[in-house]
């Protein structure tokens, strides 16, 4: 476990050279992805990020937007309104940001939701937390690509369930669309497995960016409860049964922001960044290189090893082929 007081150590020493200048937060109007704005905010670094959410979280990032603008006036906080859910929309959102940019250093994802309850599908056909959490991350991926490619220690990072893909990903039916294939235990594998596999493929075609799909641990956010079924009885049994138990648990919002800042700056991950003299990670493929790191909550780089290898031989290709045509429409 990379300890607390390393991440702060490692904090501590992020300054102009090595902070991203340009950053895209796609999920920091809560949570995972709002603590790590205030984390990186707070360093006191110049940056411009753009915050990408909806329009009814436009009212509550006000206050959000003052406060940090306090704390670093060199921070520059560009609200990006859309629904990016919708493909169409991220589209849109990616061609104001490559109009106004010549590089992005960081992307970091983090839309989405546990999807307890029924299956809903967003005006494209497609499942609501499936395209927050797979499809809309990798056209946003793909769209900024070009941008990160020029950018200093570019690093892509989805926030979802590294290291926790599973061999029984379903193949025949990847956006679980049969009668009755729904759920939300299924559906979170199901988009964790291919969060990593198109990843992978994405950090070995592009060896000059680092990308981390990671597990952020229990974070006391209501994730559970966003989905579009709050009401559900699981989603009740959930927040009756589990959240109770599983809160002493939870990092504070205050760590989870620094250590995502951590991931974010630190070369422990790929050599680029803050200088890091504990054991290097290792990516995906068991290597100390660059490519893509599977990271759990403790901030240690797990290799999947048990199920990597039979997902390299029957899945990535299938899920790759299949993103593809889904994403066709919008690139
Ligand atoms: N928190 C945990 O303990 C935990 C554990 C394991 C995995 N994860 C996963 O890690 C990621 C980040 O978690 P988090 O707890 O930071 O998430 P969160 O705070 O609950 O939500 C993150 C973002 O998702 C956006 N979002 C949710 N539903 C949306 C919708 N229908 N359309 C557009 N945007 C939507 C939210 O926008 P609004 O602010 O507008 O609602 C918010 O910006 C998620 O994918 C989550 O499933 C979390």
């Amino acid at each position: 476990m990379v300890s607390f007081e390393e991440i702060k150590a490692s904090n501590a020493l992020i300054d102009d050279v090595t902070s991203p200048s340009v950053a895209v937060f796609v999920g920091g109007t809560s949570g995972v992805g709002k603590f790590t704005i205030k984390a990186l905010v707070a360093t006191g670094v110049r940056v411009r990020i753009y915050l990408v959410g909806r329009k009814g979280s436009k009212e509550p990032i006000n206050a959000f937007t003052q406060e940090l603008s306090t704390i670093n006036p060199k921070a520059e906080l560009i609200w990006t309104e859309g629904e990016v859910s919708l493909l169409a929309e991220t589209k849109r959102i990616c061609e104001f940001i490559k109009s106004r940019e010549s590089h992005v250093n960081l992307l970091f994802l983090t839309a989405g939701y546990a999807p307890f309850g029924t299956r809903k599908e967003t005006a494209e056909g497609l499942e609501i937390a499936g395209s927050l959490e797979y499809y809309s991350r990798m056209l946003f991926t793909l769209h900024l690509l070009p941008l990160l490619q020029d950018a200093e220690a570019p690093k892509v990072i989805s926030v979802s369930a590294g290291g926790k893909e599973a061999t029984t990903i379903d193949l025949d039916d990847i956006d679980l669309k049969r009668p009755g294939n729904f759920g939300g235990f299924k559906a979170q594998v199901q988009y964790a497995t291919m969060n990593t596999t198109t990843l992978e493929k994405l950090a070995d075609e592009n060896p000059t960016v680092t990308f981390i799909h990671s597990f952020p641990g229990w974070v006391n956010t209501g994730n559970m409860r966003r989905g579009p079924d709050p009401n559900s009885i699981t989603a009740w049994l959930l927040r009756l049964a589990l959240e109770p138990l599983i809160s002493p648990f939870c990092f504070s919002s205050e760590e989870s922001g620094q250590r995502y800042l951590f991931q974010c700056t630190s070369s422990a991950f790929g050599g680029r960044g803050v200088s890091w003299k504990g054991e290097p990670g290792t990516n995906s493929l068991g290597k100390q290189a660059d490519g893509l790191f599977l990271v759990n909550d403790k901030c240690e780089c797990t290799l999947s090893a048990k199920v990597m290898p039979i997902l390299r031989e029957k899945a990535q290709g299938k899920i790759w082929d299949h993103t593809q045509e889904v994403l066709a429409p919008y690139l």
